[in-house]
């Protein structure tokens, strides 16, 4: 069974080009107004139940658009049941959540409010609050051109907010176009990436986000909980243990590690994948290069953060 498996892995390392590209370096579809006026909303506390919590509460800008806790508290401090991912490029996702449960960022936005566990609120009563309030009843009616502030207006400036969460010229993305060098070191560890198969999973202009893989193909993880995998939505057998495969871009920012954060630095998270993932253990040296070269995967910040 684990030579078929090796077999089929080997063969669509040989049959898929994977690639890395680089991000765009200017957003030419943005409408600014709306996306400040998201950004204002992503991190409003009134938009959840118990007026605790925004979407900044578990995506934070310090943190590469992630939260730094395991999982996270929502409203009434409910834990979550998986760790938060970044937000940042996430319009570059194929599919949202670490089950692809929504296809879109208008899907996906829908679902904190209304989970009972993160924001726990609903449309009527966010509609309520906002319209309530003088200044965003202003700003709505800057960008929408309608007296009354709505839901989907909300919901809508939140994803054009999101769409802005670009993090360009990475040491990485820089040295694909060709303007700068890598380290030797750091080329040591893209070599590695390259060749030991990293690459099969995570390429694309995310460097992830754009396949589902089991966690655990070579050696089984040990899962230590229950968490909303593949199988959740298929029923599949064959999707236990099925995730999203993650961006890697701004990884270094990005930890705790894996979907249930039980991983706090980017070492082990590396010789974790390449245990359970590719079925072997990396020396010391080529491990610290991997890592080298991952944190040349940062960005800068996304330049609608510094926008006033
Ligand atoms: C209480 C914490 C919490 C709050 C509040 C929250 N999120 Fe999340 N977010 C998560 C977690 C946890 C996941 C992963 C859930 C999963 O995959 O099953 C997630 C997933 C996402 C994703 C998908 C990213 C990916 O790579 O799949 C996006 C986009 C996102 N959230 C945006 C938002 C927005 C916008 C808001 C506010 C409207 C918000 N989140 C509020 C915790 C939170
Ligand atoms: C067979 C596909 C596959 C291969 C090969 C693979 N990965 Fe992964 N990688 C995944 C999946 C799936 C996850 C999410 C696992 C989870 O959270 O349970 C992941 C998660 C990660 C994470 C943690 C990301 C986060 O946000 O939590 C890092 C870092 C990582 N991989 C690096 C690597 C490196 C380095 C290699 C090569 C040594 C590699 N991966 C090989 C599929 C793969």
């Amino acid at each position: 069974m684990k030579f078929v498996v090796l077999l089929l892995f080997l063969l669509t390392t040989l049959l898929t080009a994977s690639s890395i590209m680089p991000l765009p370096q200017q957003l030419n579809d943005i409408n600014i107004a709306k996306a400040k006026l998201g950004k204002k909303l992503f991190q409003e506390t009134i938009l959840s139940a118990d007026n605790s919590v925004s979407c900044h509460s578990c995506h934070n800008f310090k943190f590469g658009g992630a939260d730094p806790r395991p999982v996270s508290l929502g409203v009434n401090k409910n834990r979550g049941n998986i760790q938060s991912p970044t937000v940042y490029n996430a319009r570059y996702n194929f599919k949202q959540f670490w089950n692809g449960r929504a296809d879109t960022l208008l899907d996906q936005a829908d679902g904190p409010v209304h989970n009972p566990m993160e924001m726990g609120m609903d449309a009527v009563v966010i509609e309520k609050r906002l319209n309530a309030n003088a200044a965003y009843r202003k700003a709505f009616m800057r960008v929408y051109g309608s007296s009354k502030v709505l839901y989907r207006q909300v919901i809508d400036a939140i994803v054009e907010f999101e769409m802005a969460l670009v993090t360009p010229n990475s040491k990485f993305d820089r040295y694909l176009r060709d303007e700068i060098q890598l380290s030797e070191r750091e080329m040591k560890g893209y070599l590695s990436f390259k060749q030991r198969g990293c690459i099969t999973c995570h390429n694309g202009i995310n460097i992830g986000s754009n396949s589902f893989q089991k966690m655990g193909l070579f050696n089984p993880y040990d899962f230590n909980g229950t968490y909303p995998d593949r199988h959740a939505i298929t029923h599949q057998e064959y999707d236990k243990n099925v995730f999203k495969v993650p961006t890697l871009r701004n990884i270094e920012l990005t930890g705790p590690y894996f979907h249930d954060g039980s991983v706090n630095t980017l070492k082990e998270a590396v010789e974790k994948m390449t245990f359970h993932n590719l079925g072997f253990k990396m020396k010391e040296v080529e491990l610290d290069n991997m890592v080298l070269f991952l944190k040349t995967l940062t960005g800068e910040q996304p330049a609608i953060l510094g926008v006033k």
